[in-house]
């Protein structure tokens, strides 16, 4: 069995996060139960961080926030001294709410509205992402207007698409987000940008995709954007300061995944920036990279309660939990995988095989199929491991099922963070028809 961070199993034959014994977790906050090991997401911040200060790299290492939102995680990132990245109004508002510096957030999004143009100039964010054409002009009329001016960096598409293990090189970049490097169009967006005297144009940024397990990729695309600089550099006397990156780095769900270690990608990363740059004479740039998932990823658990089970005569035995697709859509949408075991049976050994269903109406909604476990009964705590990204995030009602909490753990210490949702939660924005 493998076990993240500071995840281990006691004498009880209990799991234990960050020195608290989870079932007494759920005996405190009741089930399902999000956990996060935060002396794992510290660990993880750090891994990034020191890269770059051990290669005596600038750097900023900005948390992709979308993974998961919420105050005390955006507060526990800023204890880091990590970045922020938001994709929306209610992302930055979330960031405002944790207190977090806006200097070191960056706004990013394919469809930013005019509103939320306005707030991320209101609240002096760090720098604003710009993904499309219409985005460029709206920027500058609400500049005007503000009589503010702001750092931006391109969203370009190096035409690198990665799917986890491959790479395809895209001709005509075909993706809803940003400019494309190969067409034309980021230099076009370059040029129109550095003639407003509202926008800096910063630099450059791209995202060539997520849960990516080797450093190819990152290093094609570094190197795509390098060699388009120095073409800028002698057509249109650009240097850009700064050259993001974006996330993606690949965590282990199961046995299935192999990651590398955080360090890895970004030493790869640096050497050939560090290479090209040389290569056309350019200065070094600073180096931002938007990591979510492998900040938070492993860090999550999420315990539920074992209910009802089925047994189909020689086919399987299916398992019940008091959870599902509505606080972890991942299985149903990607066929994500997870391994899982019954914490309050940890150390016991395995004896059988269920396949884990959650409770919405819909047969997608399973979690985990053939699921090797001990002898389960009704009562058991099954803690799904790594569900800390894009778990919570994606979390929804179906079903109208309230969303857990979330519990963050730490030196033997529990403090709920986001409190369950109650059915009167579920119904405050509904308005009755009768008076
Ligand atoms: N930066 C940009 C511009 C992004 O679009 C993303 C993810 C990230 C950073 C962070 O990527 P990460 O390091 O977390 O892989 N819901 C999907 C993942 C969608 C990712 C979207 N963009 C999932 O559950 O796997």
């Amino acid at each position: 069995m493998h076990l993240n961070g500071t995840a281990k199993i006691n004498s009880l034959d209990h799991l234990e996060i960050g020195g608290v014994d989870t079932i007494e977790l759920a005996k405190e906050f009741g089930t399902p139960l999000y956990i996060y090991d935060v002396g794992l997401i510290r660990e993880r911040a750090r891994g990034f961080k020191n890269t770059f200060e051990k290669m005596g790299i600038k750097a900023q290492v900005a948390y992709a926030s979308k993974a998961f939102s919420s105050v005390a995680v955006f507060q526990l990132m800023n204890e880091e001294g990590l970045s922020l990245d938001v994709v929306s109004g209610g992302e930055l508002f979330t960031a405002m709410k944790a207190g977090f510096p806006a200097e070191r957030i960056h706004f990013h999004g394919n469809n930013k509205s005019e509103e939320e143009l306005r707030m991320a100039l209101e609240h002096k964010v760090g720098c604003i992402v710009v993904d499309n054409f219409h985005e460029l002009q709206l920027l500058e009329t609400v500049c005007r207007d503000m009589d503010q001016s702001i750092d931006v960096l391109i969203r370009v598409t190096p035409g690198i698409e990665a799917h986890t293990h491959d790479y395809i090189l895209t001709g005509q970049e075909d993706s809803k987000f940003g400019f494309g490097l190969e067409n034309g169009q980021a230099e076009e967006a370059l040029l129109r940008a550095i003639k407003s005297s509202h926008i800096n144009v910063l630099g450059l940024h791209c995202h060539i995709g997520s849960q990516i397990f080797e450093t190819t990729g990152f290093v094609l695309a570094a190197s795509k954007i390098i060699g388009k600089l120095s073409e800028w550099k002698v057509q249109h006397d650009y240097t850009a300061e700064v050259l993001n990156l974006g996330g993606g780095f690949g965590i282990r769900y199961t046995g299935e995944d192999d990651p590398i270690p955080a360090s890895r990608y970004v030493e790869e990363i640096i050497s050939e920036v560090q290479k090209k740059a040389e290569e056309f004479n350019l200065g070094m740039p600073e180096i931002w990279i938007e990591p979510g998932r492998s900040l938070v990823g492993d860090a999550g658990t999420t315990l539920y309660s074992v209910g009802s089970s089925k047994e189909v005569p020689n086919i399987r035995k299916y398992l019940a939990v008091d959870g599902g697709m509505s606080d972890n859509i991942r299985p149903a949408l990607y066929e994500a995988k997870y391994e899982a075991i019954l914490a309050n049976k940890a150390g016991q050994p395995i004896q059988e095989t269920v396949s884990i269903a959650g409770k919405c109406c819909e047969s997608g909604d399973m979690l985990i199929w053939d699921l090797p476990l001990p002898e389960s009964a009704q009562g058991d705590l099954l803690a799904v491991f790594c569900t800390g990204a894009y778990g919570y995030s994606m979390a929804n009602n179906y079903n109208r099922i309230p969303r857990p909490p979330v519990v963050f753990v730490e030196n033997g210490h529990a403090k709920l963070v986001v409190r369950r949702e109650s059915f009167e939660d579920l119904v405050k924005l509904d308005l009755s028809l009768i008076d």
